[in-house]
């Protein structure tokens, strides 16, 4: 049976993680946003590795309490088989450890399987941005998770 472990970003996950960036997102982040998040002490970003392939990756940045998800991705081939879903649990789990009691993320409009994910974790649909992301023009969901602190991870 693989294996799914999580592991903090090295230098050494930059070309799988870009890989699955530009194939997934309408404006990626470059490789100069991820080499920041080597070391940073914003938060944590993890990749997630099934054996020896990188499969996922996410980021939360812990400001005093808040949880704010910065970005999560999984690879397409693996979609729907619980990744997104182990990575959020361990992502909110390290920022509660940090001393967060809520998070926030916002997403686009049209990404029900991001939604649906998020709302199957405990956020809710808070307030909507108007033409937040400047490539579509889509709008931008918030959505925030309030009780950090007696929330439970999403079996
Ligand atoms: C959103 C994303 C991270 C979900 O990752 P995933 O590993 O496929 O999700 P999981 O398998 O853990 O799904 C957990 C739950 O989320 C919901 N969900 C996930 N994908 C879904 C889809 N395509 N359709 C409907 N519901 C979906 C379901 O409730 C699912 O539970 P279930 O499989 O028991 O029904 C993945 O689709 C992805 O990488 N998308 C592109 C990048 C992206 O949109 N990131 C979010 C930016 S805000």
């Amino acid at each position: 049976m693989a294996i799914l472990r999580f592991e903090p970003i090295t230098e050494r996950h930059l070309p799988a993680i870009l890989e699955i960036e530009n194939a997934t997102h309408g404006l990626p982040w470059s490789e100069r946003a991820f080499r920041n998040e080597i070391d940073s002490k914003h938060g944590v970003f993890l990749t997630v590795m099934l054996d020896h392939e990188l499969v996922g990756y996410g980021s939360v940045w812990v400001a005093i309490d808040e949880a704010h998800i910065t970005t999560i991705a999984v690879k397409e081939s693996h979609r729907r088989e619980g990744i997104g879903r182990k990575l959020m649990n361990r992502l909110l789990t390290d920022a509660r450890e940090r001393g967060a009691t809520c998070s926030t993320l916002e997403v686009r409009a049209g990404n029900t399987a991001a939604i649906l994910l998020y709302e199957k974790l405990g956020y809710q649909r808070v307030s909507v941005r108007k033409g937040y992301y400047p490539d579509n023009r889509e709008d931008a969901v918030v959505m925030w998770l309030y009780e950090l602190e007696t929330w439970v991870p999403t079996p």
